[in-house]
């Protein structure tokens, strides 16, 4: 992919024109065969309530993976043998040298445990560090199945909402403290970088947390599984920089959101202390959830060894998609007020100038803008007035998703519509 002819897309087009700072790269003119859960009519009926909507919600690339992922699955299927193979080993290495390139962050193979995905993972550890009737505090607005991983293993989930200080969101650790104090908390879900708000926490905020942390013995759990999506200005520090309290940390990933890998990859666990370490092997082992799954494995590996430059033209190409938002918002849309993400292809849109009721709002972006974005509801009681867009996407995409958006803010709420007679709602996977 080429990001040089991506460099003057801070400037909104006239809608005419949208296709001004669209790249002639791969990305943009892929075209793949339809059957993604984001667009498949099936579940946009079932989520949205009609199908003719633009896909801005599931959280998954609509760009092409990097060639090396794709050689070399096309080397495995040329193999034609299916035999068992165990390469979680030599996938963990990778890891460790990814994470000491891309984040300067020193990791130990041997803490690292394979399991089927992040969620799982987050469900298994859940279960391993707390009992039923624990509480597992949660920073609203959050990514929404941590409600159902927490919920489902029997345990508590206490909220601790993110406060928003000059217009970003910060942890609010007097109300952390409080809780932690009061509720009976075990674990700390952390979610880094943020889904849904997309902040990418500072060192000097993950301290204060595994400082809260240590003093009232809860373990934390963060979820990182964003973590190789992070823009210009701001550095993913992950949890387990913090060698002085490895009993409490516990770090989830996974090549899924980095490489575009969704379908076909697992997650992984690292679990620095020994002893949690050990049981937390022992149970997934007794699961058979270890076993991986070779052409995931060579996938992965490929993507860790020969994906960075893919990576890099990724990121910044998103990125110039984030500016190119701001722009527009800020003049021809100013309604509607981005929280500038620090990382994760995410964004989370603020509607709550339009004082809407949220039955309202979801009606005017599905049925008047025709665009399927990810309510805010759906991420805790604070993302009422919000809504969650998918920008990994070609720009072009994304602008003309803002046209819609425009053109229906513009018709005025007051005349919302819904045509579709078709009954929408549940929350899903992504
Ligand atoms: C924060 C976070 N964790 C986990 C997942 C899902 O991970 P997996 O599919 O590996 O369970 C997502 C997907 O959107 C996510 O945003």
């Amino acid at each position: 992919m080429e990001n040089s002819n991506t460099s003057n897309c801070s400037t909104p087009n006239t809608e005419a024109n949208t296709n001004c700072c669209s790249t002639t790269s791969e990305i943009e003119t892929q075209s793949f065969g339809n059957n993604y859960a984001k667009s498949s009519p099936n579940f946009l009926k079932s989520m949205f309530g009609r199908t003719d909507l633009m896909p801005l919600w599931i959280a998954d690339m609509d760009f092409k993976v990097a060639e090396p992922i794709t050689n070399e699955l096309q080397r495995l299927v040329d193999r034609g043998n299916f035999a068992y193979e165990f390469n979680a080993n030599k996938v963990f290495d990778a890891l460790v040298d990814w994470n000491q390139r891309r984040h300067d962050l020193t990791l130990k193979s041997k803490s690292f445990i394979q399991v089927s995905g992040v969620l799982t993972g987050i469900g298994l550890l859940i279960r391993k560090l707390s009992n039923e009737g624990d509480g597992v505090m949660v920073q609203t607005p959050v990514y929404h199945q941590f409600f159902k991983v927490i919920k489902s293993a029997n345990r508590q989930v206490v909220e601790n909402p993110l406060k928003m200080v000059n217009g970003n969101y910060e942890m609010d650790f007097e109300n952390m403290e409080l809780r932690l104090k009061t509720e009976n908390v075990k674990v700390i879900l952390l979610c880094n970088p943020h889904n849904p708000v997309g902040r990418v926490w500072k060192k000097q905020e993950l301290q204060k947390l595994v400082v809260l942390a240590n003093k009232y013995n809860v373990r934390i759990i963060s979820d990182e599984i964003h973590s190789d999506i992070v823009y210009s200005g701001s550095k993913f520090n992950s949890i387990a920089s913090f060698s002085d309290s490895t009993q409490h940390i516990a770090v989830l990933g996974s090549p899924a959101k980095t490489f575009g890998m969704q379908s076909i990859s697992n997650g992984f666990l690292y679990v620095p202390d020994e002893d949690t370490h050990k049981k937390m092997k022992k149970t997934i082992a007794s699961l058979y959830l270890d076993h991986g799954n070779a052409l995931s494995s060579y996938a992965t590996l490929a993507a860790y060894s020969h994906g960075g430059k893919w990576l890099d033209d990724t990121v910044a190409y998103i990125e110039e998609t984030v500016n190119w938002v701001e722009v527009f918002l800020q003049k021809e849309l100013s309604e509607v007020k981005l929280i500038r993400p620090d990382g994760t292809y995410q964004i989370w849109l603020d509607f709550s100038q339009l004082n809407l009721p949220p039955d309202a709002l979801s009606k005017l972006i599905v049925h008047n803008a025709r665009l399927a974005l990810t309510p805010g509801t759906w991420f805790g009681s604070n993302g009422t007035q919000f809504m969650r867009m998918n920008i990994a996407s070609p720009l072009a995409k994304i602008q003309r998703a803002f046209y819609q958006l425009k053109r229906a803010i513009g018709e005025g709420v007051e005349t919302v519509i819904d045509d579709s007679n078709e009954e929408s709602g549940g929350s899903c996977c992504c």
